[in-house]
């Protein structure tokens, strides 16, 4: 293994950056070059490659964003596409790849890594952090502190004017967002996929925060609810409370952005080494994760199979927190 691409796709996550740093002080550690891939699979197709060294890298580990930029590439998903794709890989002599991403792209990374026999690694980074196979994702806990830091100013103004407030934050198919900054946002209420909770049994929730005379109430509401987001949920309440002052914010991606947090920092630091490092190994088609503070190696059908489960002893806590 002489020369390595690294590329991030999909939707960005804080601590991409720190990651890509790691790839390439490791790999420079062992000898190896790495290529920056722009734009994710778009830019694989493209040919769009620059070279890593220490100084591009410097000063990188504090920001957010990607600084090889994302993007969620429809051509990818045509096998002429990552046909071009695999001969610009060839062109550039680039003998292994790092995918940094969720989803979406280690099914894309998973086939190409079939097709082509062609060594890939993943490292999961998603906001979301709903990838089996490993404890977090990086990116997740600086989303969630965001999130808490708004639901806390959130809380303020809310007090000031005895509103309800239905906070809607990131999370399309996952609650893992939702549950973490809902508990430590001390929210009323909290509305995630995974468990159900009809608009009933919410408004019977707050009708008893009503009697105990609270001057404000919070619901934190995943995008992905199947009551269909707060906007939606808030409509529906209203309905039935019509009394109350009710206010909605939606978060957004305000979620994705910003200096990751310590944790994530490690985490994509972490990651990146491994990544390497199992890389020079002969590993291949696998995503790392980490499950008690030990680093697994997660083939990507796997990964991408299986539903990442809520930990019971959370879901117990939500339950007797927002009862
Ligand atoms: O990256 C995950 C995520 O932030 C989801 O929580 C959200 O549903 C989606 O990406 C938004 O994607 P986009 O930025 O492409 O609109």
């Amino acid at each position: 293994m002489k020369k390595i691409g690294i590329l991030t796709s999909g939707g960005d996550a804080p601590g991409m950056n720190a990651a890509i740093r790691s790839v390439v002080l490791a790999s420079f550690f062992h000898g190896i070059k790495v290529y920056g891939i722009l734009n994710g699979y778009e830019g694989m197709i493209e040919g769009q490659l620059i070279e890593l060294n220490l100084s591009t890298v410097r000063n990188i580990v504090q920001r957010g964003g990607t600084m090889l930029k994302s993007s969620r590439s429809k051509r990818f998903l045509k096998k002429t596409y990552r046909q071009i794709a695999f001969n610009r890989l060839k062109e550039n002599n680039i003998d292994g790849l790092i995918v940094l991403g969720g989803d979406g792209t280690f099914r894309g990374a998973s086939q190409f890594s079939k097709e082509f026999d062609f060594p890939i690694i993943g490292i999961p980074c998603t906001i979301d952090n709903d990838m089996f196979g490993t404890d977090f994702c990086v990116g997740y806990d600086t989303a969630i502190n965001t999130a808490v830091d708004a639901i806390d100013k959130i809380r303020d103004t809310a007090e000031s004017h005895n509103r309800l407030f239905f906070v809607e934050v990131m999370g399309r198919d996952a609650g893992l967002i939702a549950m973490r900054s809902g508990i430590a946002g001390g929210a009323e209420a909290i509305l995630i996929p995974e468990t159900k909770m009809n608009i009933d049994e919410l408004v019977k929730l707050l009708k008893k925060d009503q009697k105990l005379n609270l001057s404000s109430m919070i619901v934190v509401v995943a995008e992905g609810d199947e009551e269909g987001g707060a906007k939606s949920v808030s409509e529906k309440v209203k309905e039935l409370l019509p009394d109350i002052d009710v206010r909605v914010t939606t978060l957004g991606h305000i979620q994705r952005g910003g200096k990751p947090s310590c944790m994530d920092r490690i985490l994509a630091t972490r990651m990146g080494l491994s990544a390497v490092e199992n890389l020079i190994s002969g590993q291949r088609n696998v995503m790392i994760g980490i499950i008690n503070e030990k680093v697994k190696l997660v083939p990507f059908d796997q990964a991408v199979k299986h539903n990442k489960k809520l930990n019971p002893e959370l879901i117990h806590l939500i339950n007797v927190m927002v009862s």
